[in-house]
């Protein structure tokens, strides 16, 4: 592996090496893969590692630091991968542990830097733990690494609480010899016990192996929900949902959590570089996100603000100054995210109405309701989305884009229920409507090939017509494409990279901001419809076009000196 490479791309000339190499992830422009939908070699309709390796060159151009890889491990897909039974495996549909090998050597050969997705909150139930705890019978050692209890009732035919799972539906799950256990997300995920010996060295153990293989970094899964308090007798549903989420809830970002990450971390500095980590913690305050994000534990949280924003110059400056307030207080570095494998994709999300403070996500009443296309603006949505993806690569802080948004691409509604494959959509719960499977459509690669060049014939789920219009080979083509503007705009982001801070500067209108960073790199957003004429003095815009010297509506572009590009 080329470290010198590695360590040149990411970081301040000032640092030292070593400093530099240890904090790669600061300021990264993270690429999120989800390994099924991303490229398939052997043409079975399920993406691959061999597939991924061979775009590695599309990845190196695309100018990003580091991969993330959702998980590729041995899995049931019950929950398109986040139903792990084999934690130090490939999923043979995938590939192998020597793919796996050939991929990671690419990436770092390339500069890319590589995590991986860590899911410790449940395994599948075809995890051996768990198939041992079902033949084990109650009262055994090998259910005491899961959660299970009797049931109420004469029989014990009830389950134990009225609790219900993040999918909808019960959050029990009766076997066959009458006792119950606890499934947080679907019924095949069942949640282990957090406060056993055995599940605490295990995760060690598969946090070493894949350090050892080269692995970079880890994301890790509902960092927040890992340990509980389930001491009888246990809260009712309505009681629960009273609880505080203050450190002591029985089942939600609990206090004892960081118990965890505090040895992990240890693991983490076995390393060097030490690997990193992120958090995916859904929890009720900054403050309590900051836990996460700690030097003793993960060292960095997803801040997921901007998801649940409207394209808004008041709120995205609000969420932008907030977040910078708060990874200044704990030493961490922010994270910008705009989509991911579990969100309406934000092309479609700024396409729609605004929420104007409702609570619910953004796009997902609109995919509840079958992603009727009267209701979308799809051109805005567009601008808005490059926009917004030019205004975060301008921020102090990582970046985190999911794969497809780099070409624009939009949620894909029309999905038959036979061909759906996420439990959100089955089960109802939280992600209700038409769940999760639209923003994991297989990427269109060329727009005159089989499956739009993503493989064989046919893709795990169905591309529409209008992805040729996406692909990678038109917009590769295309100076003005969306792929060409993520390609300019990550190169002088490299140019461009400075210190963690930034200053605004105030624009006159409630639609438009401005912030500079410590080098003079300015970023200009006009959130609004009315054209913002630019101050002659601003400077040389380097990124994104005036029209008539003004910057139209919906558009960002990025000032700089000429000699910050050299
Ligand atoms: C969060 C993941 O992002 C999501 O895709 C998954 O369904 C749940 N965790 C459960 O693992």
């Amino acid at each position: 592996m080329t470290e010198a490479l590695l360590v040149d791309a990411h970081t301040d000339s000032t640092d030292s090496q070593q400093t530099a190499a240890a904090s790669w992830w600061r300021q990264a422009a993270v690429y999120q893969i989800y390994p099924r939908s991303f490229a398939d070699a052997d043409g079975d309709g399920l993406g691959d590692l061999p597939g991924i390796r061979s775009r590695v060159d599309y990845l190196a151009e695309l100018g990003i630091d580091a991969i993330w890889l959702s998980p590729f491990y041995p899995s049931a897909l019950a929950d398109g991968g986040y139903d792990v039974a084999d934690y130090r495996d490939v999923d043979p549909r995938l590939g192998t542990l020597e793919d796996f090998d050939e991929l990671i050597a690419a990436l770092h050969e390339r500069g890319i830097r590589v995590i991986v997705d860590i899911v410790p909150n449940h395994t599948s139930d075809l995890h051996e733990w768990f198939q041992e705890a079902l033949a084990a019978g109650r009262g055994s050692a090998a259910r005491d690494r899961y959660v299970f209890r009797e049931g109420k009732g004469a029989s014990g035919e009830e389950p134990p609480t009225d609790w219900e799972s993040v999918f909808g539906g019960p959050a029990w799950e009766r076997v066959e010899d009458g006792q119950w256990y606890f499934h947080n997300f679907a019924t095949e995920q069942p949640d282990l016990n957090w406060d056993h010996p055995e599940v605490r060295a295990d995760f060690l153990k598969t946090l070493r192996f894949w350090s050892d293989r080269g692995v970079d970094g880890f994301r890790i899964d509902v960092a927040h929900m890992l340990t509980k308090d389930l001491t009888e007798p246990l809260p009712s549903r309505a009681e629960l949902e009273r609880m505080p989420q203050d450190g002591t809830h029985p089942l939600l970002d609990r206090d004892d959590v960081h118990e965890v990450y505090a040895e992990w971390r240890r693991v983490f500095e076995e390393y060097d570089p030490p690997r990193t980590a992120v958090a995916e913690a859904w929890v009720s305050s900054p403050e309590r996100r900051a836990k996460y994000a700690s030097a003793e534990g993960l060292g960095q949280a997803f801040n997921f603000d901007l998801l649940e924003a409207d394209f808004d110059a008041a709120e995205f400056r609000t969420v932008i100054t907030d977040n910078l307030a708060q990874a200044a207080e704990t030493g961490s570095s922010t994270t910008w995210v705009l989509s991911n494998h579990d969100v309406t994709r934000h092309a479609t999300r700024y396409g729609l109405p605004p929420l104007a403070g409702r609570p619910v996500k953004q796009g997902t009443e609109w995919v509840a309701a079958g992603g009727p296309e009267a209701d979308i603006d799809r051109d805005q949505g567009l601008r808005r989305a490059r926009a917004a993806t030019l205004l975060l690569l301008g921020l102090p802080g990582s970046t985190y884009l999911y794969q497809g948004e780099e070409l624009g691409l939009q949620e894909v509604a029309a999905i038959t229920a036979e061909q759906r494959q996420d439990p959100a959509f089955f089960r109802g719960g939280e992600y209700d409507g038409l769940g999760r499977d639209g923003c994991r459509v297989p990427l269109p690669w060329s727009a005159d090939r089989p499956a739009f060049g993503f493989g064989g014939a046919v893709a795990h789920l169905p591309q529409p017509a209008w992805f040729a219009e996406y692909a990678v080979d038109v917009e590769a083509a295309d100076p003005t494409s969306t792929l060409s503007l993520y390609r300019e705009a990550l190169r002088l982001r490299r140019l461009l990279q400075t210190e963690e801070r930034l200053e605004w500067i105030e624009t006159g209108r409630t639609d438009v901001i401005r912030f500079t960073r410590p080098n003079g790199w300015q970023v200009v957003t006009n959130f609004g419809t009315a054209p913002f004429p630019l101050p002659a003095e601003a400077g040389p815009v380097v990124l994104g076009a005036l029209v008539d010297g003004e910057i139209a509506g919906a558009s960002t572009v990025w000032i700089a000196s000429p000699s910050l590009l050299e």
